[in-house]
């Protein structure tokens, strides 16, 4: 990245003066998608992949189509053009519901940079609406303009949701990494762990949580996929699943499947096996 990009966002990750308006707005969207259905829809836990990142294609795209219209076929483009400006308006609003439900969970230097994006998408939107206006009212020339300004807007907030996801770790699985390990390994005795508390153990170095629950063990990764929350922190629940403590993920215990954003991708789950009275695990993959 050219160090001069690099400084700009360096200093929006900074701006403290932002953590008022941020915070609130971020405790508006925690509210909004308090329900477990919401979030999960949102979170892409149902699709198994981060939903924002696959929806922001859509108006970008279309924008880029109708900007491409614009300046290779003018007036003869004029209707192509202004249908694909609202096919991108439309697709801006489950697009930016994704992604505020996702930023509502950052914090710190990620949600200011988050937050600039989000309004940077804001403005390039308005302008896009604006265009389609103008437009729909004949005023081709002002809709061209109007729509090339908006364009260059969203592809500096692009910029920055690259930044957030490629740079800051923003969705992507936080396991992503841990080498599988292929051989039981001897990991803690039996008697060591209490039903339905998690217990922290390292084979070949590897964060995993060991869990009892009705008289089964079961083993996963202890770095939760969503933003590395330790799940060993986490609660048991009674439809065995464990609960991460830091955006409250929940994962089922017998094979790490997501069943509740904002994780959306499944946690790795281990064999176990349990041999006098200690209890070995390897990877599920091995
Ligand atoms: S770290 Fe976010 S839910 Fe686990």
């Amino acid at each position: 990245m050219p160090q001069q990009i690099e400084d700009v966002i360096e200093r929006i990750g900074g701006l403290k003066a932002l953590d008022g308006i941020s915070g609130t707005a971020g405790g508006w969207v925690q509210r909004a998608t308090r329900s477990g259905a919401v979030k999960n829809a949102l979170s892409g836990t149902w699709l198994g992949h981060p939903l924002h990142p696959v929806l922001s294609d859509l108006p970008i795209g279309a924008w880029i189509m109708a900007s491409t219209l614009d300046v290779t076929a003018g007036r003869t483009g004029a209707t192509s053009a202004r249908r694909l400006v609202g096919v991108g308006l439309i697709a801006t609003l489950p697009t930016a519901a994704a992604g505020a439900s996702d930023w509502s969970d950052a914090y710190g230097a990620t949600q200011r940079v988050g937050f600039v994006h989000a309004v940077s998408n804001a403005a390039a939107t308005a302008l896009q609406a604006a265009s389609w206006v103008a437009r729909r009212r004949g005023r081709h020339r002002t809709g061209v303009a109007l729509s090339g300004v908006g364009l260059g807007i969203t592809v500096c907030a692009a910029y920055l949701g690259g930044y957030l996801t490629l740079v800051r770790g923003m969705g992507v699985n936080h396991t992503a990494f841990q080498e599988p390990v292929t051989d039981w390994t001897d990991v803690a005795a039996l008697s060591a762990l209490g039903d339905g508390k998690p217990l922290r153990v390292t084979p070949g170095g590897v964060p995993v949580v060991l869990v009892r629950h009705e008289g089964a063990v079961y083993a996963l990764s202890a770095t939760c996929t969503h933003a590395g929350g330790p799940l060993d922190e986490g609660k048991v629940a009674h439809d065995g699943c464990l609960i991460c403590p830091w955006h409250g993920s929940v994962f089922r215990l017998e094979d790490g499947k997501a069943m509740r954003g904002p994780a959306s991708v499944d946690e790795p789950s281990w064999e176990v096996k349990v041999d006098d009275g200690r209890i070995y695990v390897r990877s599920a993959t091995a």
